[in-house]
């Protein structure tokens, strides 16, 4: 018997509900559109709060001297110039009206004495620039962005996985999935889609990342034809914790830096100061991921392959005013107490610089319809992201992508048609593990992944080592035909963990294959064989596209600067 689907109407349809999906979702729906969000967590479930210490934006609150200049110029060289310079131009010009639109929607910053919105230090930036609200920010623009949100007439569809964009010719129409709950199998039809699912850090065995974080909407996207970008720069942020191990990875905030923690190794020694003389612990998060990497690996680690993190030279009410969840967070997990002993931490995956390739202006893809915001869209950050853009970038692109995704959708006038045959399609994906009778258990198969790309595509990399790691996503492709899954879909974890899996090993190759064609070393991205930067290299992104023979990976030029920007560059440059 053929089994029926439910079907959900809109003109946009947002896939994710963290900081980029409610900002569209808000745009799109002031826009005129009828707007649905559908997320596989619960509303407000996202990533978005592990951006803890603030959101950059040039208010020169503190440091009058700031301007979006400096903040573009911070953010071209923090991305080692592979940026879509145009998005951070935008970004830098409109980072700031965002921040004061959350304020008006109720954000409660931090203050400065004299009632301004209070801003702190963070890694790379040259000025005090991070408005923030203690070490909670991501937390508050959720909250703030789900009170407007509410009040905006969204329709919001929670647990539910969508595994399939549904294409009408080369147009996105619609997306198929399944109710977490009960299997049932669920499509939305829509005029245009945004893509808002974040990265995909769960590839990796140690990830600030949660569950959710596997990658679906940019894996679904690249399926659809859209062109990726630069998957093969993964950002470690430099301070995860490590003791117990039930919570290694879970982010320290670079807020602690901010505030004036200090980085030492196992003889005390404040050992930035070799790697980074001028901005010390408040170097970039690659040059600091790296640098814990290179002190564990010559020996001077803490007591479980760390550095020390210490924050008890300040007065502990300062530490718990300007700290509260690291406070709390060390205190209930680690048993420790920040104000008077120093931190354990190392690097974690924390964010994918690459994902679905945008235009700036409106984060179209290069599928008409398919749009792209927040982590899941690439190029703003180039080869490493600077701590606290990310916020700015969700409010910032989210507006941006659901006015154009709104603005897209009243120009098609009608739906497009459904093609059955791609739900059938992937109907029978997702019900192959039940028939399968394979021997592969999706849990292990998505440890094996993270071994994999923690040991063959992590901090530092080396040709012949990724090409091993290379042919072992290969072989887990495979693999991953043969999971076997017992029970129904009522309530089956597995059964999503077997999807899941696609996802990931799909973006996992595009990572490595990404990263052994990028002979040099540029931001995140760091080759034992390549040590330096490749100039003819820092000209070109690379582009991941489905063919008919599989995954292709080619070099696209970085369009010239325009000469107003480059002037900018070299203003800023101190
Ligand atoms: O360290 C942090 O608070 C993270 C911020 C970010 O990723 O932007």
């Amino acid at each position: 018997m053929i089994e029926s689907y439910e079907t959900h109407e809109h003109d946009v349809l947002i896939i994710g509900a963290g900081g980029a999906g409610l900002r569209a979702a808000i745009a799109a729906s002031e826009a005129g559109a009828s707007v649905g969000v559908v997320c596989k967590s619960l509303l407000g479930k996202a990533h978005t709060v592990m951006a803890e210490g603030g959101m950059a934006a040039s208010l020169g609150n503190v440091d009058p001297a700031d301007s979006w200049k400096m903040h573009f110029g911070d953010t071209m060289r923090g991305g080692q110039m592979i940026n879509n310079w145009r998005m951070v131009e935008l970004f830098a010009k409109e980072a700031p009206d965002r921040v004061f639109e959350l304020e008006r929607w109720g954000a409660l910053f931090d203050r400065t004495d004299d009632g301004r919105i209070m801003q702190r230090a963070f890694g790379a930036h040259s000025y005090r620039r991070l408005a923030h609200v203690g070490d909670r920010t991501g937390l508050e623009l959720i909250r703030t962005l789900q009170d407007k949100g509410v009040h905006s007439d969204i329709d919001v569809y929670m647990e539910c996985t969508l595994t399939r964009l549904i294409l009408d010719g080369e147009r996105v129409c619609g997306a198929f999935g399944y109710w977490r709950e009960d299997g049932r199998f669920v499509l939305f039809r829509a005029r245009a889609i945004i893509v808002a699912t974040g990265g995909w850090g769960r590839m990796y065995k140690v990830t600030s990342n949660s569950w959710e974080g596997t990658g679906d909407g940019i894996a679904m996207a690249y399926e659809a034809g859209a062109e990726l970008r630069d998957t093969e720069m993964v950002q470690f942020h430099p301070t995860g914790m490590v003791w117990p191990p039930g919570v290694r990875g879970l982010l320290v905030t670079e807020g602690v830096r901010g505030e004036g923690g200090i980085l030492k190794n196992s003889k005390d020694e404040r050992f930035m100061l070799r790697y980074d003389p001028k901005k010390k612990d408040l170097s970039s998060r690659d040059v600091v991921a790296r640098a814990i990497y290179r002190e564990v690996q010559e020996g001077r680690g803490s007591e479980h392959g760390g550095a020390y993190l210490d924050i008890s030279h300040k007065p502990a009410d300062f530490v718990r005013h300007k700290l509260p969840s690291m406070y709390e967070q060390f205190i209930k997990l680690a048993d420790i107490d920040i104000t008077k002993e120093p931190m354990e931490v190392a690097p974690t995956v924390h964010y994918a610089m690459g994902g679905i390739q945008v235009e700036a202006e409106t984060g179209a893809s290069t599928v008409p319809g398919l749009f792209a915001a927040g982590e899941a869209a690439a190029g703003l950050h180039g080869a490493n992201r600077l701590g606290g853009n990310s916020l700015t970038d969700l409010v910032v692109f989210g507006r941006r992508t659901g006015e154009a995704a709104a603005a897209y959708a009243d120009r098609l006038h009608t739906h497009l048609a459904i093609d059955e045959h791609q739900i059938q399609c992937e109907k029978e994906l997702l019900l192959r593990p039940f028939e399968s009778g394979g021997r592969e258990n999706a849990y292990l198969l998505h440890q094996e992944l993270q071994d994999v790309m923690s040991t063959h595509v992590g901090i530092a990399r080396e040709e012949s080592d990724m090409q091993e790691g290379l042919q072992k996503v290969l072989d887990l492709q495979e693999r991953a035909r043969d999971i076997d899954v017992q029970g129904s879909r009522m309530f089956n974890p597995g059964w999503h963990t077997a999807r899941d899996d696609l996802f990931m090993l799909t973006l996992a190759e595009a990572v490595v294959r990404a990263a052994i064609l990028r002979k040099e070393s540029r931001g995140a991205h760091f080759r034992i064989d390549y040590p330096d930067k490749d100039e003819h290299l820092g000209r070109v992104n690379f582009i991941a596209c489905k063919t008919d023979s599989g995954m292709e990976i080619k070099p696209q030029p970085i369009p010239p600067m325009p000469s107003e920007l480059a002037q900018v560059i070299e203003e800023t440059n101190s």
